[in-house]
């Protein structure tokens, strides 16, 4: 008999095809969105504020329900597997995990309580402490400070925290909703440097939810331009970075738009100078 071919193995670790979310029963913020984050792969997905970003994380950890959405249609699929009505916790069990925006930490807990929140759902107990070690050594800065409460570290050092967090939980698939939101270029930069070393050296699968276009393109391999609920674009990370659209909306524009741009803001600051 034939092996049907449904039971190859899908490249892909997540697919979202067709997917339309609603909140409230109201609310469209999802419509009709595909998006697929292949197998060892950092994929992007890159849209101004209220784009579906958040949204769309919310969709593939299980997490909809927690704000009164719910996806009305399409399908979300991990290795292949239907997980639309999965529990977040059977979604971590699974592997994924997101480092949420906003970073979400225990501020009056030690950072190394923090971690030990991210493996509760970890049947291998042995295994953690070794884990721990494992943070403590990619994240050298706040090694120094696991006895210090989460929020007293700076912005830089928390981000460091939730990302070792989420690791924490062993995940396949690692969904990072605006890691660079508020933290300078160079923070922003290392943690994008570890996350591609946690790819290549670990094989795990990475999910970039950025505004930050021009640093996201850099590291992932493959981008998706969503709008307003809609992916309006998707390609590899190379051919986003040549499109004019992209260049124009998303990555500041060419030499004598980001002039023009310095002028205005110049303009504005000298307006402001005789006011
Ligand atoms: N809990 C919610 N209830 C109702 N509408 C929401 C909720 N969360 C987000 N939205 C709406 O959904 C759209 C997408 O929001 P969001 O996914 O947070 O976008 P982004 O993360 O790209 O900024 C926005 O119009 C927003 O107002
Ligand atoms: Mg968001």
């Amino acid at each position: 008999m034939a092996v049907p071919i449904l039971n190859e193995p899908t490249p892909n670790i997540l697919e979202a095809s067709n997917v339309e979310v609603v909140y409230n029963d109201s609310v469209v913020a999802l419509r009709g969105v595909s998006v697929e984050v292949r197998k060892g792969g950092i994929t992007t997905v890159l849209g101004a504020n209220g784009a579906g970003k958040t949204t769309l994380v919310r969709t593939v950890t299980g997490l909809l329900f927690v704000h009164k959405g719910k996806i009305r249609e399409g399908e979300i699929r991990l290795n292949g597997k239907r997980v639309n009505s999965w529990s977040s916790n059977k979604i971590v069990k699974a592997g994924v995990c997101q480092v949420p925006e906003g970073r979400m930490l225990f501020p009056t807990l030690s950072v190394e309580e923090n971690l030990m929140v991210g493996a509760s759902t970890r049947r291998d107990r042995g295994q953690i402490q070794d884990d721990l070690l494992r943070m403590y050594e990619l994240f050298p800065l706040i090694a120094d400070r696991r006895k210090a409460n989460a929020g007293l570290l700076s912005g830089g050092e928390q981000q460091m925290v939730a990302v070792a967090r989420s690791l924490m939980s062993n995940p396949s698939l690692l969904v990072c909703d605006e890691l660079s939101l508020g933290l300078a270029p160079q923070i922003t930069r290392t943690l994008f440097d570890l996350l591609r070393r946690l790819n290549t050296e670990q094989g795990v699968s990475i999910l970039l939810i950025e505004q930050n276009a021009r640093m996201a393109l850099e590291y992932a391999d493959y981008g998706y331009i969503l709008e307003t609920g809609r992916v309006v674009l998707d390609g590899t990370a190379a051919s986003l970075r040549e499109n004019e659209d992209v260049q124009e909306f998303y990555l500041g524009g060419s030499a004598e738009a980001q002039a023009a741009y310095q002028s205005i803001k110049h303009y504005k600051k000298r307006k402001r100078w005789l006011s």
